[in-house]
C-alpha cells in the first residue's frame, strides 16, 4: 500500500488542512443539511464542510436543522437540494438557479447575515457549491456573498493512459492509481482522496484506462474484471463522478467471440449491445465508452471498409438505453508517411476524416478533438475541427501531462495555451465562434459537448512528480467548468490554497507558473515547428529525431531556411480547413502571427518577423532568454527557503536544478544546429557552439 508520510503536504495537493490562523467565521461552525440523508453525493458534500471546518479551527461544525422553526435563528451554513429547502430560501434559490442551464448548476445565498446557503437542483450541484464555499473559507472570502455558477461544459473529463500492469503511457508521476500486476487493484483510501481533488474542481468524469487498449485491458469488459472496476466506480460515485472504459473496437474477434467485429454486422452489434447490458449489471451509471480506432495501428473500421461513423454509432445504440456515451477520438491519421512527399500533410488528417462525416453521427456520440492538428506540441494553431463540424457533438481534448511540455521535469503551467485555445475564435458562426463556445456544444446548439484532459497524475506522493505540475490539474478543472476564467487569477488561487497567504510566496509561485510555458517555448523548438525530440519517449532536445520518419512530422531546415508551408497557394492547402478571415490570416506571411510562422510557411533564415527580428535572430535570442528565465525561477524559489515547508521547498528546488540543465542542453543543441544549417553568426556575440 502506499506509503505517504504524514508531514507532506504535497499529498493534500490544494485541499490543505491547515488551521487557519485567522480563524473561522461564526456562520461556518453551524450546519444544515437539506435532502435526503442517505444520498451518498449529499452526505460527501456534508463530510466535506464538516471536514474543512474542523482543519481550520480544530471543532466540528454543529448540525443544525435546516428550518430554525420559531427558535431564533443563527448564522448558519445551510447545504442541500433546491426541492428540500425551507419555503422562503427555495423560493430565492430558484431565482438564483432560473437562468442556470446546467443542473449541476448552485447558488450560493446569504442566510441571516453572515450565513450562506449552497443550493443546487442536484447532489452533484450541492457538491460543487460545498467546495467552492471551502475556497472562500480557506481564502478568507466572505462565505455570504451572492453568486450562481452554471459549469459550461456537461462533460468534465480527465482521460488516464493507464495500462494494467501499472504503467502508464506518457506518465511522469509513478505508477498506475488504479492497476497493478495485470489487475484492478488500488488503495482505496488514496484513490478517494483522489475523488475527492477532482470533485474538488469540478470534473465529473473519468476514463481509468489508455486509449491504447491491449490484451488485458481488453478484458476489462468481461465478468473477470467488471467487478473490480465496479469497485473502482464505487470510490468515484460519491464524489458525482462516472467512470469511462477506453474500449478496443476488435474485441468481439479479440476476445474469441466472433470472426469479424465489422459495425454493420448484427452479430458484432449483439455482441455490444450484450457487453453494456453486461457492464450496466455491475454499473448502473457506468459513463461509456472512449475509443480511438484506426489511429496508430489501432483496429477500427477501417478493417471492414466501414468509416467512423458506422463504428460509432453501434458502440453508442449499444449504450444509449443505459444513457452511456461513446467518445470517438479524432486522432486519426496515417502514421506511414513519406517524408519526401512534400504535399502529404498530417495536419490536415482529422478535418479530412471527420467533416465529410459531419451529421451522421448519433446524439450520444462526442467527437473528441485534440487542441491542435498535431499532437499536443508546445505550440500548435487551433484544430480546423472546431467550426468544421457543426452537426455533430465535439469535445475539446488536452494534454494535461506534459509529453512534449517537459514531462514534469520542466515546469510548465499549461493554462494560458488552454486559455489561447478557449478563446480562439474560429469565426464558423461569425464573430465570437470561440473553441469554447464550440466545445460546450452551444455554438451549433449541440445537445451534449465537453473538455477532456489525459491526466497527469500517478501514485507519486505529490501526485503529479513536480509539484508546481499539480497546477496544471487545477487549471484543467477550473477551466473546464468556467472557460472564462483567467489563468493569471487560476494560478493564484491555486498558490493560496496550496502554500497558504504569505504574499512573497503567493507572488513567487504566480511569477513562475506564469513564466514558464513562454520560457519552455522558447529554449525548445522554434516559431511552431515542434517535434525536435527524441522518438519514442520524447523528451528532447533532437531537432531532427522525427525529421525522416514516417510519422509526418517535419521542420524542412535546410541551409536556406526552414518551416512547412502548409498554404493554399504553394503548399499542402491545410490554411483552407479554417474559415476566413483565419484562413487568409494564416495563409499569408504578412499577417500570420509571428509564433506559429513556421508551422504555416518556409521561410529563409533571414525572413524579419514582426517584432522586426529575422528568424535565425529571434531563435538565438529566445533560446538564450529561454534559459536566463529558469535561472529567474530558481533565484526566485530560492529566496523561498523558511517561507515554505522544507519537503516541499526542496522537492521544487531540485526539479528546478533540473530543468536548469536541460535547458541548457536544449538551448546548445538548437542553437547549434541552426547555427551549423545557416552560418549566420549571433547578431549578440554570444558564444554559439560550433
Ligand atoms: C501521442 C502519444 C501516444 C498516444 C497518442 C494518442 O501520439 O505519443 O502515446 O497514444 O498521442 O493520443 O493516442
Amino acid at each position: 500500500m502506499t506509503n505517504i508520510p504524514e508531514a507532506d503536504l504535497d499529498d493534500r495537493a490544494w485541499l490543505q488542512e491547515s488551521t487557519l490562523t485567522h480563524g473561522v467565521p461564526e456562520a461556518a461552525r453551524r450546519m444544515a443539511l437539506c435532502g435526503p440523508a442517505d444520498d451518498p453525493v449529499l452526505r460527501t458534500a456534508a463530510a466535506e464542510w464538516a471536514r474543512a471546518v474542523r482543519a481550520a479551527c480544530g471543532e466540528s461544525p454543529e448540525p443544525l436543522a435546516a428550518d430554525p422553526g420559531g427558535a431564533p435563528s443563527t448564522p448558519r451554513v445551510v447545504m442541500g437540494l433546491l426541492s428540500a429547502m425551507p419555503r422562503g430560501l427555495r423560493e430565492d434559490a430558484q431565482t438564483a438557479l432560473a437562468s442556470a442551464l446546467s443542473d449541476e448548476a448552485y447558488a450560493i445565498l446569504p442566510v441571516d447575515g453572515q450565513g450562506a446557503a449552497v443550493v443546487s437542483r442536484t447532489p452533484a450541484g450541492v457538491l460543487y457549491g460545498v467546495f467552492h464555499l471551502i475556497r472562500r473559507l480557506r481564502l478568507c472570502e466572505p462565505l455570504h456573498e451572492p453568486c450562481v455558477s452554471s459549469p459550461k461544459n456537461a462533460w468534465r473529463m480527465l482521460d488516464h493512459w493507464d495500462n494494467a500492469d501499472g504503467t502508464i503511457e506518457r506518465g511522469y508521476a509513478g505508477k498506475s492509481l488504479f492497476f497493478r500486476g495485470g489487475q484492478i487493484d488500488f488503495d482505496e483510501a488514496r484513490v478517494r482522496d483522489y475523488a475527492r481533488l477532482l470533485a474538488s474542481i469540478g470534473v465529473n468524469a473519468i476514463v481509468i484506462n489508455n486509449v491504447n487498449v491491449h490484451e488485458t485491458e481488453t478484458r476489462f469488459l468481461t465478468e473477470a474484471h467488471l467487478p473490480g472496476v465496479a469497485r473502482l466506480a464505487d470510490v468515484f460515485r460519491p464524489y458525482g463522478i462516472r467512470l469511462f472504459l477506453s474500449i478496443n473496437f476488435a474485441s468481439p474477434v479479440d476476445l474469441g467471440d466472433l470472426p469479424t467485429a465489422d459495425p454493420l454486422d448484427p452479430r458484432a452489434e449483439d455482441w455490444w449491445r450484450a457487453a453494456a447490458d453486461r457492464i450496466y449489471e455491475h454499473i448502473p451509471d457506468f459513463g461509456g465508452f472512449l475509443v480511438k480506432a484506426d489511429s496508430e495501428f489501432r483496429p477500427g473500421p477501417f478493417t471492414y471498409g466501414r468509416d467512423h461513423a458506422d463504428g460509432a454509432n453501434m458502440l453508442a445504440r449499444a449504450l444509449a438505453p443505459h444513457g452511456g456515451v461513446v467518445i470517438w477520438r479524432a486522432f486519426v491519421y496515417n502514421c506511414l508517411m513519406d517524408w519526401r512527399d512534400r504535399r502529404a500533410d498530417r495536419a490536415r488528417a482529422a478535418y479530412d476524416h471527420f467533416v465529410p462525416l459531419d451529421g451522421r453521427f448519433l446524439d450520444n456520440v462526442l467527437i473528441q478533438i485534440k487542441n491542435g492538428p498535431m499532437d499536443f506540441q508546445v505550440r500548435e494553431p487551433v484544430s480546423p475541427l472546431f467550426g468544421g463540424l457543426s452537426d455533430t457533438n465535439v469535445m475539446l481534448e488536452f494534454q494535461i501531462t506534459q509529453e512534449y511540455t517537459g514531462q514534469q521535469r520542466h515546469v510548465c503551467y499549461l493554462a494560458p495555451m488552454w486559455k489561447e485555445v478557449l478563446d480562439f475564435d474560429t469565426h464558423a458562426r461569425g464573430p465570437g465562434s470561440t473553441v469554447a463556445e464550440i466545445a460546450s456544444g452551444k455554438l451549433f446548439g449541440r445537445p451534449q459537448g465537453g473538455v477532456a484532459g489525459v491526466a497527469n497524475a500517478g501514485d507519486d506522493v505529490n501526485w503529479t512528480g513536480h509539484s508546481l505540475a499539480q497546477a496544471n490539474l487545477y487549471a484543467f478543472g477550473r477551466l473546464a467548468w468556467d472557460p472564462s476564467l483567467d489563468s493569471a487569477e487560476i494560478a493564484h488561487e491555486w498558490a493560496r490554497l496550496t502554500y497558504g497567504d504569505d504574499p512573497d510566496v503567493v507572488r513567487a509561485v504566480m511569477g513562475i507558473l506564469m513564466a514558464s510555458w513562454p520560457a519552455y517555448e522558447a529554449y525548445t523548438a522554434p516559431l511552431g515547428v515542434g517535434w525536435m525530440v527524441n522518438p519514442g519517449h520524447h523528451d528532447g532536445p533532437n531537432p531532427e529525431g522525427y525529421e525522416y520518419s514516417k510519422w509526418g512530422t517535419y521542420h524542412y531546415a535546410d541551409w536556406q531556411g526552414v518551416g512547412v508551408d502548409r498554404t493554399m497557394a504553394t503548399g499542402t492547402g491545410y490554411t483552407g480547413q479554417y474559415h476566413e478571415p483565419v484562413r487568409s490570416l494564416f495563409e499569408h506571411l504578412e499577417t500570420c502571427p509571428d509564433e506559429l510562422l513556421l508551422f504555416f510557411h518556409h521561410v529563409p533564415y533571414t525572413h524579419v518577423l514582426h517584432s522586426g527580428k529575422t528568424v535565425i535572430q529571434h531563435i538565438y535570442d529566445a533560446h538564450f532568454d529561454g534559459v536566463e528565465a529558469v535561472a529567474w525561477m530558481i533565484e526566485a524559489w530560492r529566496r523561498l527557503q523558511g517561507r515554505i515547508d522544507p519537503v516541499r521547498h526542496e522537492r521544487i528546488l531540485a526539479r528546478l536544478e533540473d530543468q536548469m540543465q536541460r535547458a541548457i542542453e536544449w538551448r546548445d543543441v538548437i542553437n547549434t544546429y541552426f547555427y551549423r544549417k545557416c552560418g549566420i553568426p549571433d547578431a549578440r556575440g554570444r558564444y554559439i557552439y560550433p
